[in-house]
């Protein structure tokens, strides 16, 4: 099947109370799990792919031809989206979808709300003619580098009216707000503001993006769908499995030098992972329906 953008698929999943995994790539074994695991499941499923993952996988027409060959090779029937993941500019936006990408995410949050509201406005309005979808994120989603405790996200939570003021303005088709959540391990409890969710998913009426879905307890990752939240976004979680497993095996087998031998473990127990996200987050069995 041809890549499909996010638009109906997000669209479905909210209408039908649950949401589409991303499940970030991060070279070839990753790219090779999540399709799999998506097909096994009858998932409809979105690859995303993060700017700074651009040069290490070899520039965006590689990404996309690896994702293409892969879809062909495995016969891949359910719908698959192309995304790229927090673009920093318009112009790496464009470059995604020349290279055949169906989604793009603007991330303009650290700027004002009126700059926001303008580069989003413009990747948008862009994207729309060659039918790719667009995301765009609210508030700041901190993590890793931002070196936060969970507690102070608080003050960073996205504001109701802006929200709204940004979907009006710009015609994207999901946001994401900052309510909480972090990329990478948190450091305490998470804190996610789901009141905050639910009164701007009642306000937009559009699918709702969780960041930093790795490491919620399932029951927020249950409410936030509740909420509104149709696309949930995955990568720590992934990369620990994979890691946890090629760990294991090296120091089981020190001798070892044949990559196969610990990146098919390793495959394996992301393709796993995966798959119990996709069940969780109850898009299994829901990649029927008519796609663009
Ligand atoms: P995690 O790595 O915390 O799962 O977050 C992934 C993400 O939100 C990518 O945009």
């Amino acid at each position: 099947m041809a890549l499909v953008s996010m638009k109906d698929m997000l669209g479905q999943a909210l209408a039908g109370g649950y949401a589409v995994g991303q499940f970030n790539l991060n070279n070839l074994e990753f790219t090779q799990a999540i399709l799999q695991a998506a097909q096994v499941e009858q998932a409809p499923v979105i690859l995303g792919v993060s700017e700074a993952y651009i040069p290490y996988m070899g520039g965006l027409p590689c990404i996309a031809g690896m994702v293409k060959a892969l879809i062909a090779h495995y016969g891949i029937t359910v719908p698959v989206a192309l995304h790229l993941d927090h673009g920093s500019s318009y112009d790496v936006c464009i470059q995604a979808i020349h290279a055949g990408f169906t989604s793009v995410m603007i991330d303009a949050s650290h700027h004002t709300l009126a700059h926001n509201i303008e580069v989003t406005r413009q990747v948008t309005q862009a994207a729309h003619v060659l039918g790719v979808s667009v995301e765009s994120e609210l508030g700041r989603i901190t993590g890793r580098e931002d070196d936060l405790v969970v507690d102070e996200a608080e003050g960073m939570y996205a504001v109701a009216e802006d929200c709204v003021q940004l979907v009006r303005e710009t015609g994207i088709d999901c946001l994401a707000p900052a309510l909480g959540s972090v990329h990478g391990p948190y450091r305490g409890q998470p804190k996610l503001g789901f009141d905050r969710m639910a009164e701007i998913r009642d306000l937009t009426g559009l699918p709702l993006v969780l960041h930093g879905g790795s490491g919620l307890p399932d029951d927020e990752i249950r409410q936030a769908i509740a909420c509104g939240t149709a696309k949930i976004n995955v990568n720590t979680d992934n990369q620990m499995a994979c890691t946890a497993t090629i760990r294991n095996y090296l120091n089981e087998h020190p001798d070892a030098y044949d990559p196969r031998n610990y990146l098919i473990p390793a495959r394996e127990a992301i393709m796993a992972a995966v798959r119990a996200k996709i069940q969780l987050f109850g898009s299994a069995g829901k990649a029927g329906g008519n796609l663009r």
